[in-house]
């Protein structure tokens, strides 16, 4: 029987359903798994759970750039954020979504509760209001300078250098991030949460609570030394998120929770999903009540759960999570970048190395310290190759083929009481490693049962005498390593793991496991490890290519042929482009249409009309084509498979150059394919070959 305590919940934070997994997030879920697959393997009942955090302004903001409604927008990055953690080896036991009904049925509850306990009071404040577009400006739709230490370019929200939680109010020279005017500032009734009269309790939580990192505690303290201000929970409509309820009724204007409310909500809500599709039903409140959680955070959403989450959860009477939080990845020692060619999405990795690979190096690099986790990719091929492949996996490797070729199977295995004594010290310390989080160590000590098998099996030379009863009982003890081996990595190499488990027709593998000897039949065991041969390629393509929306098409006023567009590139600002379609497509055609744009092309006066960006075409002197994209968002960078786009400024001359051609429908460069994140480009009825300028 499992008692109450052995109930577990593992989290790590709900990522926003609004753009590609990339190997920074992975870091955390990496994490997380392998602490939760480690704690399933000590026979405990650990759920990990996860969701998508759907709602709040920049989901708003892309879904109205797609073109789509926000529900269907989330929905997409649900579907496809799941597919990336599975390929990276991350098994959640349920990935839910915040803007579902138990979400919102949670979040009422928790706001009705504070409300009841008098913890949540209205009061009226001024907020931003663009008159151009007629909307409010809540956090990221506006942008300014950051009021604590004047980052310029800081949306309404979260300051990214300082990491100081804003108000729009407060930015120094805001702007309406639709339309670039200055906003006016309207008052309104809103709500609020009296988080500072949590502030004794917080500090007696994190002065008593041992597990939180000492960094942490420095910030918390840092945080209540500076006084905590209440904390407003809702934005005006527009807003993708839950009606706060009787909010017309109360402030004469519809208001919805903020994100920051429900979001980590949604760790309970995914929980108490789990729960009820289980048979029998379970109880979420077993978990949350009467079990542990623990939740695994990125250092930059520090703030909302040391402070807003447990002062929400004491608030409702909900017992305070456990929580460990961790640094930033960066690549070759800089944040990463597209420019740069740092910025790896899960797939993008995946085309290159494998999960394990990366899971491998995290593990390697994580204890508990709150520090940034460089991937340097030179030292990233040596830890695989030199580490992961040469010793653990050449190790497992070796003796098991060995064995399986020359004996088939395995009746006696060598006693070495001295050798054993050892593993199990190690084994000891692994254990209390992977408890500890520190897995980095975890790892240290796995390689030196690798190191202790590798050694004796040199010096075992078993291959001189192969068939006598002494080296067979040898091998049979390096197999029984081999085993060992298979369950201290299987929390951070499942897959390695299983092959092992395979080879010795092991099916479910525990913990205890590792005081069995193991005898039977051997089946040839599988390549563990792949060498990596190469570093990602870096080349660069000459031209910034991105999506761009033509928002409005003019004739050109001293040229026939010309016409005057106004384009829409996302972060690339809005552009004059002169163009020479006029003679081949109608306005029509052209207007709301998105394209293909090179933006860094020199800007130069055409017939006295300055053209700012130039867009892509095909001619094959009987028709021509735009380059199109359906899904994209404008804004998004196209480009070669492979190669990244440049930054410096080209002249019309280096364009020219380069032998762009379409095949097949695509577009080709230097074999390479054309594509946005989302879809390829695609060009419809010129002929095979013909060339883009
Ligand atoms: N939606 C919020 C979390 C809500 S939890 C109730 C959010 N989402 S996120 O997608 O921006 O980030 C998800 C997690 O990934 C965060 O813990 C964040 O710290 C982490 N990371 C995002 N980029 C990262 C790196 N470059 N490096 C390491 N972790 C990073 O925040
Ligand atoms: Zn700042």
């Amino acid at each position: 029987m499992k008692s109450k305590t052995d109930k577990i919940v593992i989290t790590a934070a709900l990522p926003y359903a609004n753009g590609q997994i990339h190997i920074g997030h992975l870091l955390e879920y990496v994490q997380a798994d392998v602490y939760s697959r480690f704690l399933k393997m000590m026979g405990k009942d650990a759920l990990y759970i996860c969701a998508s955090d759907m709602h709040g302004t920049p989901i708003e903001i892309n879904a109205k750039k797609a073109g789509i409604a926000p529900e269907k927008f989330v929905e997409k990055f649900w579907k496809e954020h799941q597919e990336d953690f599975s390929n990276f080896l991350i098994k959640f036991d349920n990935y839910y979504k915040t803007h579902s009904p138990e979400n919102k049925e949670l979040a009422e509850y928790f706001y009705n509760e504070l409300k009841k306990k008098d913890l949540i009071y209205r009061k009226s404040i001024s907020s931003l209001f663009c008159e151009n577009c007629a909307r409010n400006l809540p956090d990221r739709f506006v942008k300014g300078t950051c009021p604590n230490c004047t980052t310029l370019d800081q949306y309404g929200d979260i300051c990214e250098n300082c990491g100081s939680i804003l108000k729009g109010v407060d930015l120094i020279n805001p702007k309406c991030v639709e339309c670039g005017r200055t906003p006016i500032q309207k008052d309104g009734e809103h709500y609020f949460f009296k988080l500072g009269n949590f502030a004794k309790d917080l500090k007696h939580w994190f002065t008593k609570e041992k597990t939180i990192q000492p960094e942490v505690k420095n910030w918390l303290q840092g945080w209540l030394d500076k006084g905590l201000e209440d904390w407003c929970v809702s934005r005006d409509e527009p807003y993708f998120g839950f009606e706060i309820p009787d909010s017309v009724a109360e402030t004469g204007s519809k208001k919805y929770f903020y994100v920051w409310l429900d979001a980590p909500i949604g760790y309970i809500s995914s929980t108490k999903n789990y729960c009820d599709k289980q048979i029998p039903k379970q109880d979420w409140k077993d978990y949350w009540y009467n079990g542990q959680v623990y939740h695994f955070i990125g250092k930059d959403i520090a703030y909302f759960h040391y402070l807003f989450w447990p002062a929400m959860l004491m608030g409702v009477g909900i017992p305070l999570p456990k929580l460990t939080t961790h640094g930033f990845i960066t690549v070759n020692g800089e944040k990463m970048s597209k420019s740069r060619g740092t910025f790896f999405t899960a797939k993008d990795f995946l085309r290159l190395y494998s999960a394990e690979s990366l899971r491998f190096y995290y593990s390697s690099h994580l204890d508990r310290k709150v520090i940034d986790v460089d991937i340097n990719f030179e030292d990233f091929m040596a830890v695989n190759n030199n580490v992961l492949a040469a010793n653990l996996g050449n190790y497992c490797y070796r003796v098991l083929t060995f064995a399986q070729k020359n004996y088939g199977q395995i009746e006696v295995v060598a006693n070495h009481p001295e050798q054993e004594k050892l593993v199990m010290t190690l084994v000891d310390e692994i254990k209390n490693y992977y408890e500890q989080m520190d897995f980095k160590n975890a790892v240290k000590c796995i390689l030196k049962v690798a190191d202790l098998g590798n050694a004796y099996f040199q010096q075992a030379e078993v291959w001189k005498d192969k068939d006598s009863v002494e080296s067979k009982a040898k091998v049979s003890f390096c197999v029984n390593l081999s085993k060992d081996l298979a369950i201290l990595i299987n929390p951070i190499l499942p897959q390695f793991s299983e092959k092992v488990y395979t080879a010795l027709n092991l099916k479910h593998v525990t913990w205890q496991m590792l005081n069995k000897k193991w005898k039977g039949t051997l089946k040839p065991v599988e390549m563990l490890v792949q060498k990596i041969e190469s570093l990602p390629q870096s080349s660069t393509f000459p031209l910034k290519l991105v999506v761009g929306q033509i928002k409005e098409v003019r004739d050109h006023p001293n040229a026939d042929s010309l016409y005057l567009l106004k384009v829409d590139l996302g972060s690339f600002g809005t552009r004059q482009v002169v163009a020479g379609l006029k003679k081949h497509l109608d306005k029509e055609i052209l207007l709301n249409r998105k394209a293909v744009f090179c933006v860094n092309l020199k800007p130069a006066k055409l017939r006295g009309e300055l053209s700012e960006a130039m867009v892509l075409a095909a001619d094959d002197h009987e028709s021509v084509a735009i380059l199109d994209l359906e899904k994209s968002l404008v804004g998004d960078e196209v480009t070669f498979h492979g190669l990244q786009n440049s930054d410096k400024e080209v002249t019309f001359d280096d364009f020219q150059k380069l032998l762009i051609v379409v095949k097949g429908g695509n577009v080709y460069f230097d074999d390479k394919k054309l594509s946005s994140k989302v879809e390829d480009v695609k060009v419809i009825g010129v002929k095979e070959g013909t060339r883009i300028f």
